[in-house]
């Protein structure tokens, strides 16, 4: 019974057991990992690899509680480099359904089975089989009516196996990956050097399209990986993955630390896609800590939150002057939206070279991140030929690869923002002296809570004084805001910095007020801009960073490459 209870930490759902076996598949070092399942894992679960096998004796201990061949002395365990360490998997799983193991060693001519019904061993009987071992699951928690009542509907259980399986594929490219449910073939990955591929096979080619390649490296640690420069987003963190010495896992640290790193870029509430991967040594990360090991303890956490932060920076830097066409990575987006009942396509084995030119967000992936295509590096809004404007908000321009529309007042509220940020960062914003100080009437409440906020406003450029019992004056406001009514503004500065205390919610807050003010500092759309206005705005464009987002994460500009051009008209398919 105690072992049945202990199995509940470890194989929560089918998608559980699955997980444990490929991880023993690859840790045998498998080349091929086949996994048939019937109704969704709760018939059976099958799962067959071409990897180092068992001896007789090996597989008897092999379902015995805590026997591990994976750590051999006390001090292994400080440094875990296989996905397995526990000794837990195999018994926990032979307890709660009936398991039988068919496992032949590369130089044996023999291998040998054993069955574990419900927790009964029995003996090991020789047996025909090829090399590598096999593992048949069948009638998941039989004996557990209260574990099987908790599982969620077929498609839902599915789905968590395909995750799964999918994740398992992302962190190990060379290994290829069959999923097969009743009969039908889910997924097929084969093996590929590049794991770029490997992202196509998984992630579909949309979204893998929009993924550029980064890398990063200091001392011991290394981070790599693929990442989405906005536009694209999704609506949630489905494509956000994350590696540690390539184990899939779900780690607060990283995944806060990857969405401090894309920063003002994206909207609320959107995400972007991300596969991510820490290579750190093994005693630096305690994987023993999550019964499913879904979760990891960092030695050095500050230190790896802070180079995850920075290697996504610098990698958007790069994107940021190397625009991807917009209309490709925004079909990426819808696709993510729509659920489909099973979101797994196959997409049939391609080489890279079949690609056609014009994919632009894979020929650029292709190159290492230090070198961002020159042509745009420097000077790209600049060499846009201006068309003209349309709708009173658009700039429709030439480029050397095809047509791109530039949204104003996204452009300048970037500008306006970027201008803002660098003056903070050098002290506070240039502000100007009001000729007719303004008037703010506030309640009891706020008064006091302007008096404490005095300083940080004039940080950003509000100058304001007592005037009389209730109200205040303003007499200064930042010199790039247009001359206006400024007492909303500070009335909805003084409410959203009252929320601020904590001094890590107080960046963002503060960043989210520059965006405030580069938003009131703008040329509101509807205005005719003259030919020198507009060349003189995309000149502004390229002497910033993150240039094709504006502060709340819309686009500056959107590209149509040559390509999809004719796409859209049909000329190719
Ligand atoms: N597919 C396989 N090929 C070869 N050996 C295997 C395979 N699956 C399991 N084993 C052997 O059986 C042992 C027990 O597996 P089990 O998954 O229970 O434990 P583990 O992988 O060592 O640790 P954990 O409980 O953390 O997964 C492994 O240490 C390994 O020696
Ligand atoms: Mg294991």
């Amino acid at each position: 019974m105690a072992s049945r209870i202990a199995a509940g930490e470890v194989v929560e759902r089918p998608a559980s057991v699955v997980k444990e076996l490929i991880e023993n598949s690859i840790d045998a070092g498998a080349s091929e990992v086949f996994i048939a399942i019937e109704k969704s894992g709760t018939a059976s679960i099958r799962i067959t690899d071409n990897g180092a096998g068992m001896s007789a004796e090996d597989l008897s201990l092999a379902v015995e509680r805590h026997a591990t061949s994976k750590i051999k002395k006390d001090e292994d365990l400080f440094r875990i480099g296989t996905l397995g360490f526990r000794g837990e998997a195999l018994p926990s799983i032979g307890s709660i359904a009936k398991m039988e193991i068919v496992s032949r060693e590369p130089h044996n001519q023999a291998g040998f089975s054993l069955r574990v019904d419900g927790g009964k061993k029995s003996e090991v009987h020789a047996a025909a089989a090829a090399k590598g071992t096999t593992i048949d699951i069948r009638e998941i928690f039989f004996n557990t009516p209260a574990r099987r009542k908790f599982l969620k509907s077929p498609a839902t259980e599915l789905n968590h196996i395909c995750d799964v399986v999918n994740r398992m594929a992302l962190g190990h490219p060379l290994v290829h990956f069959r999923l097969q449910h009743d009969g039908r073939n889910v997924a097929d990955y084969v093996a590929v050097k590049d794991p770029l591929d490997r992202l196509q096979q998984v992630l579909g080619r949309d979204v893998a399209r929009g993924l550029k390649p980064f890398s990063w490296q200091r001392g011991d640690l290394t981070i790599s990986g693929y990442l989405s420069s906005a536009p694209t987003s999704f609506p949630n963190t489905r494509y956000l993955f994350s590696f540690v010495n390539q184990r899939y896992v779900r780690d607060k640290v990283v995944t806060h630390a990857v969405l401090q790193g894309y920063d003002t870029l994206l909207m609320k509430g959107q995400y972007p896609a991300v596969v991510l991967f820490l290579d750190v040594p093994f005693a630096d990360v305690d994987v023993n800590v999550h019964p499913a090991k879904y979760e990891v303890r960092f030695r050095r956490q500050s230190e790896i939150h802070e180079a995850v932060v920075g290697a996504v920076r610098q990698a958007l830097k790069v994107e940021a002057r190397a625009p991807a066409p917009y209309a490709a990575t925004a079909m990426a987006s819808w696709g993510a939206v729509r659920e489909a009942p099973l979101p797994y396509f196959i997409p049939p084995a391609r080489p890279r070279v079949d690609l056609p030119d014009g994919a632009a967000g894979v020929a650029l992936a292709t190159q290492p991140t230090s070198e961002a295509p020159e042509r745009y590096q420097s000077g790209f809004f600049s060499s846009l030929h201006v068309l003209g404007q349309i709708l009173g908000c658009y700039l429709v321009c030439v480029s050397a690869r095809g047509l791109t529309l530039v949204d104003q007042h996204a452009a300048h509220e970037r500008v306006a923002f970027e201008k803002l940020r660098a003056q903070l960062a050098h002290g506070s914003i240039d502000k100007q002296r009001l000729l007719v100080s303004q008037l703010v009437d506030l309640s009891g409440g706020e008064m006091m809570l302007l008096e404490q906020k005095l300083p940080l406003l004039e940080r950003y450029g509000f100058v304001l004084e007592p005037f009389g019992p209730g109200s205040y004056a303003i007499k200064s406001a930042p010199a790039l805001l247009p001359e206006d009514d400024y007492t909303q503004v500070v009335k909805q500065m003084v409410a959203e910095l009252a929320e601020v205390d904590a001094s890590d919610r107080l960046r963002q807050h503060l960043e989210d007020r520059l965006a405030t003010i580069a938003c009131h500092s703008v040329i509101r759309a509807n205005r005719k801009l003259e030919m020198t206005e507009m060349r003189a705005l995309l000149a502004e464009l390229d002497k910033i960073e993150f240039a094709t987002q504006c502060p709340h994460g819309r686009p500056v500009l959107v590209e149509f490459s040559s390509e999809q051009l004719e796409r859209l008209f049909k000329r190719i398919v």
